[in-house]
């Protein structure tokens, strides 16, 4: 993400529907876990510090934060949300056993070698420690699934796939996790917001909604594609130990 989709999440982070929703399905989540206060949480592409701020809120004083971006540690540092190291999922610079959770929202879609990353976690997590990630999840199906990755990737350069149910939990369980879908929902993206949240370039916007205007009707009623290119995809909530 460039400087200027860091300084407009660092705005929106505390009161966007999109961040609060996400802090409160979490909350409901983590509080069911009984961890102590003083257990050790790292939240993994931090960006602007949302998952920090709610493990602030929750009572954890000991929720830290790695990104890849010194942009993204800056504005956590000035924000006061605690350390947050620069680094790569793919190789964190923790000592084994070293959390009791970790959480990945929104980041390991963006990473090219994502069985790399998910072994990372699980080397950082202690014995019967947690993990919980929240992603975009693709389609079942193949149309479907082809119009939502080229929408994805039209937005956001850095995109690299969005995974099915069933990829998601090969590869946690190929990284050595017993892991399960949490809980699945629709999620509804207003068009505007989607792409300007993350400066989507003008000729890519056009593209989109291109894509969606001559998109066969079935897509279009799948994604519930709206005149203004707004729509629905599904995200996931993996949950794993
Ligand atoms: C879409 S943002 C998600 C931010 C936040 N977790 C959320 O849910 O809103 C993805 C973040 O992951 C970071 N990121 C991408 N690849 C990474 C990597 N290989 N290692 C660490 N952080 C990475 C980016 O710098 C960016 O700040």
């Amino acid at each position: 993400m460039d400087s200027a989709t860091y300084a407009i999440e660092a705005d929106v982070e505390a009161t966007h529907w999109w961040f609060t929703e996400r802090r409160w399905l979490f909350g409901r989540l983590i509080a069911g876990f009984a961890l102590a206060r003083d257990a050790r949480i790292l939240d993994i592409g931090t960006s602007t510090g949302t998952n920090l701020r709610l493990l602030r809120e929750l009572g954890f004083t000991r929720g830290e934060g790695l990104d890849a971006s010194a942009e993204a540690v800056r504005w956590c540092a000035e924000k006061g949300y605690g350390k947050v190291t620069q680094g790569d999922v793919c190789a964190l610079p923790f000592d084994d056993a070293s959390f009791d959770l970790v959480l990945a929202t929104d980041i390991i879609e963006h990473v090219d070698d994502d069985g790399a990353a998910l072994r990372e976690i699980r080397r950082v997590l202690k014995p019967g420690g947690r993990v919980l990630m929240i992603d975009i999840a693709g389609n079942d199906h193949p149309l479907l699934d082809t119009y939502l990755q080229a929408a994805e990737v039209l937005r956001d350069a850095s995109h690299v796939r969005d995974y099915r149910a069933d990829e998601w939990l090969a590869m946690f369980r190929g990284a050595g996790f017993d892991a399960q879908v949490q809980s699945r929902w629709r999620l509804p993206i207003d068009f505007e917001t989607w792409v300007e949240r993350i400066r989507t370039p003008a000729d890519s916007v056009a593209g989109i909604r291109a894509l969606w205007a001559h998109a066969p009707d079935e897509v279009r009623g799948y994604y519930a594609v709206q005149p203004d290119g707004s729509f629905e995809h599904d995200a996931l909530l993996i949950d794993a130990r």
